[in-house]
């Protein structure tokens, strides 16, 4: 896909949807947000760039984190997830700021002390380029954080709805590892030069193991198979193929296996990555 491709992908249904699990996603992404956070320790009076910030999670907390002194920008390409972002800093009195822009391309404002992101640099078709642009907006002094996910073999919340639900899916062709999409920097390796080469320094990839809450409430196995249908690779697959009804007794069965508690969680694996302008 091309940016101009991403553009119209998070514009339409995915964009819908995401709004629509905006709560959820945020709940099972808790332990990665303070991971984040911690790593990218935002001070008083910084200036923020959050990248496909999506719904405004990271940018509401880091504006938090920064005070009035500082300043902290959200950029997206998705309008219905940046009116999500911008409702919820209306609701919170935040002076968080939320643009609709290509970040490989927006640049009106530079001397960012931070550019951070969760889960939304892994999109960009050409991602030397726009990881050199990103640098062109930091600080002399900035830094880079954010989280890619690892391979989708470490990540059973993603990889467990295909397997079970193999035999009803159409044979997925082979497809380019590294082609944009939530795996696109599984290969730290690969994702560490592609940074070294766009000009950040000091550039470390830092494993975070987590447990995704996918399913909880009342039935918790019936949310985690809402989730699954909603988010996640096997979501478009089974949308695609048109087997919803099909799907969701075989995925019930599945992740009641990973009931405990009252809580369906699957293990996730995350790189967390950090470099200097
Ligand atoms: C997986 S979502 C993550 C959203 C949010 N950061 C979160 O954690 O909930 C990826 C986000 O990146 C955005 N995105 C993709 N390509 C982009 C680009 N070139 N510039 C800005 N945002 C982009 C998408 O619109 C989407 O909101």
């Amino acid at each position: 896909m091309s940016n101009a491709e991403q553009i119209e992908y998070w514009n339409g249904k995915v964009g819908e949807t995401w709004v629509l699990m905006q709560e959820r996603m945020d709940a099972a992404l808790t332990p990665v947000t303070s991971a984040l956070l911690a790593a990218a320790a935002p001070q008083a009076g910084e200036y923020v760039l959050d990248i496909g910030c999506g719904a405004g999670e990271t940018t509401l907390a880091v504006d938090t984190a920064v005070g009035e002194g500082g300043h902290a920008i959200g950029i997206d390409i998705s309008e219905p997830l940046l009116a999500r972002a911008r409702s919820r800093a209306e609701a919170l009195l935040s002076e968080a700021e939320f643009i609709a822009a290509d970040a490989s391309s927006w640049a009106e404002e530079q001397g960012f002390d931070l550019i951070l992101s969760r889960f939304g640099v892994m999109f960009f078709a050409d991602p030397l380029a726009a990881f050199a642009h990103l640098h062109g907006l930091a600080a002399p002094t900035g830094r880079l954080v954010f989280a890619c996910w690892q391979p989708a073999a470490r990540n059973l919340w993603a990889t467990l709805p295909l397997t079970v639900l193999a035999d009803l899916l159409p044979a997925q062709p082979p497809s380019d590892p590294h082609a944009p999409g939530p795996f696109a920097f599984a290969d730290a390796a690969r994702l560490a030069t592609i940074l070294e080469s766009a000009g950040w320094r000091d550039v470390a990839c830092h494993s975070l193991p987590f447990v995704m809450r996918v399913g909880d409430g009342d039935d918790p196995v019936a949310s985690a198979v809402q989730f699954n249908l909603r988010i996640g690779p096997a979501a478009r697959a089974v949308r695609d193929a048109g087997i919803g009804d099909a799907a969701k007794p075989v995925l019930a069965a599945a992740l009641q296996t990973h009931l405990a508690d009252g809580v369906v969680a699957l293990p996730g694996a995350v790189w967390l990555v950090t470099a200097r302008a």
